[in-house]
């Protein structure tokens, strides 16, 4: 899912979007119930009137957010404790308040507050509590929650790099049913072993015919190594933001098209790619944006960063979309073979 924080992937239209093949992207309860509020919200009927977007919607439950962003987030039994980044009011986002604006924002899967810690946290008693509260919190979610056949709540498996824990968290929430199941507390900087084991430890007890979630994932070696751990579902800024820095995701890793040697480069910015950024513009196949021009308006215009962020997110879909097919056609382990030698093809 590409990450459209505050109901618009930044630069792109959602036309554009729709372009790419997302047929499913993120909208974040705590910067949509800050801004434009609930009331707004209610009265356009939604995000996806809001947006403009047809398509499907998943909203993360803001917790996570308040405690990443804000300095000033305290957690307590209640719910997150915060002070508003407009004008310092205090405010508490609790479980019942993050499903009701979540009712509001109409998205269609809609994830429960859960207490989140970083993974590398050493504090193995607050690791406890978390996982422990995260579980009662979903509980007050699923009591909330006004729309059940409508929008599907997600439970968010935590409880850190500890296996054990893991497996109780898991087993717990397994026993609410809900619709699909989400991996959190990852993508905090944990050594990729640690999350390897963490993400194939709780695969192996979910059930087999529901999504699964890894949230914070993007990097295209992380998504296709956590499909073969049993992963279905991915989150991330990274291909969006990093495209905003002059970085296009090709199959051959990733390319800073600001770097000199692509002053005088008129391919495209991936050979063969199909996005609107890459393909040829005219019949004869050629006069497509070249890598030239992208390097050209890349330190100071702004259509560098939308010409990459269509590639990217194109990228990352058309990526899983192989995935997908790799799977069905029951090649996985030669489409990983294929991916990695592409991606590191002096390492044979
Ligand atoms: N995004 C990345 N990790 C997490 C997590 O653990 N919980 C939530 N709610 N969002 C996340």
């Amino acid at each position: 899912m590409p990450v459209a924080t505050q109901a618009s992937l930044k630069g792109l239209t959602p036309e554009q979007l729709e372009e790419t093949g997302c047929r499913l992207c993120l909208n974040n309860t705590y910067h949509l119930g800050l801004r434009p509020g609930q009331d707004v919200l209610a009265a356009v009927g939604g995000a996806h009137k809001l947006q403009g977007w047809h398509h499907n919607i998943l909203t993360d439950s803001g917790g996570f957010q308040m405690v990443s962003l804000l300095k000033l987030a305290k957690v307590t039994e209640e719910g997150v404790e915060f002070l508003s980044p407009h004008d310092g009011t205090p405010m508490l986002l609790t479980p019942e308040h993050s499903i009701g604006l979540q009712n509001t924002i109409g998205s269609d899967i809609i994830m429960q507050l859960d207490d989140v810690l970083v993974t590398t946290s050493p504090d193995a008693g607050r690791m406890r509590e978390a996982m422990e509260r995260s579980v009662r919190w979903l509980d007050r979610c699923i009591a909330a929650h006004r729309n059940p056949g409508t929008q599907n709540l997600f439970c968010i498996v935590q409880g850190g790099l500890d296996l054990d824990m893991r497996r109780e968290c898991c087993a717990a929430m397994m026993a609410r049913d809900t619709p699909g199941i989400a991996i959190g507390g990852l993508s905090g900087g944990e050594a990729k072993a640690d999350y390897c084991r963490v993400v194939a430890c709780c695969t192996e007890l979910f059930p087999e015919l529901k999504p699964r979630y890894v949230m914070g994932i993007g990097y295209p070696e992380d998504l296709v190594v956590s499909v073969a751990l049993g992963a279905d579902m991915f989150d991330c800024v990274w291909p969006t933001r990093t495209a905003r820095f002059g970085n296009a995701v090709t199959r051959r890793g990733v390319l800073n098209l600001r770097n000199a040697r692509y002053a005088s480069d008129f391919g495209p910015v991936e050979d063969g790619c199909a996005c609107a950024c890459c393909r040829p513009r005219d019949q004869q196949g050629g006069l497509g944006v070249t890598r030239a021009f992208v390097h050209h308006n890349a330190a100071k215009e702004t259509v560098a960063a939308h010409l990459l962020t269509i590639h990217n997110v194109h990228y990352q879909l058309d990526l899983m979309r192989r995935v997908r097919e790799a799977v069905v056609a029951d090649e996985y382990p030669a489409f990983l073979r294929r991916f990695f030698a592409d991606l590191y093809p002096d390492s044979r």
